[in-house]
């Protein structure tokens, strides 16, 4: 079976945690695109030759999840030759066979607008930057200023900007508990598999 549930949205919005929680409720394996584009800034050198030949072992390293690494993603992640580099990769994870669920910011739209399940998972920026803030800690009011930077940046950017794709559902997690919004996408993704 080929079945793509794409999440797409902000930094800490929450997609994360759904795409893990939908990837085990269904069986389906997950891929975190983000921690590419974090893995090509934290590699150094030319970014664009850093994602043509990413490694395995480059997607594992421990400091991919810090707020500079995301900060240096959204910057990679503004050049065409970098994001182009991906695609293959993407889109084959995506169409594989058994399933698959990708996060990211233009799953829907760009690496898989044909996906049987899109979502576009967002809270306000304050609700984001508490949250990045309890996970990471450190000056609140600079946390809250880079969850702006990046948003403005990953979603201004000319080659496929963060946008929700024309058909997806949105989730605002703002007010919702974690187990909410898991129940809210599991829900919409058990509909669209049994075909109601
Ligand atoms: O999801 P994240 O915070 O790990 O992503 C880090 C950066 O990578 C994000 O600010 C923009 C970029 N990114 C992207 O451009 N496209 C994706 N599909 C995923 C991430």
């Amino acid at each position: 079976m080929i079945f793509t549930v794409a999440i797409d949205g902000p930094a800490a919005a929450g997609k994360g945690t759904i795409s893990r929680a939908v990837a085990d409720r269904f069986g389906f394996p997950h891929l975190d695109t983000g921690l590419l584009y974090r893995a090509v800034a934290v590699k150094g050198g030319d970014p664009v030759e850093a994602a043509q030949h990413l490694t395995p072992e480059d997607l594992c390293r421990d400091d991919l999840r810090s707020l500079e690494a995301g900060q240096a993603a959204s910057r990679v992640a503004a050049v065409p030759e970098v994001r182009a580099a991906l695609v293959a990769f993407q889109r084959r994870f995506a169409r594989s066979e058994g399933g698959a669920v990708l996060d990211g910011r233009d799953i829907g739209t760009v690496i898989c607008p044909e996906a049987e399940v899109k979502l576009y998972v967002t809270a306000s920026p304050e609700v984001r930057a508490h949250r990045r803030w309890l996970e990471l800690g450190g000056d609140a009011a600079r946390v809250l200023a880079e969850v702006r930077e990046r948003d403005a940046r990953d979603m201004g950017r000319a080659d496929a900007p963060l946008r929700p794709a024309a058909d997806a559902v949105l989730i605002d997690t703002s007010d919702l508990g974690i187990d909410e919004a898991v129940a809210a996408a599991v829900a919409i993704v058990a509909a669209r598999l049994s075909g109601t």
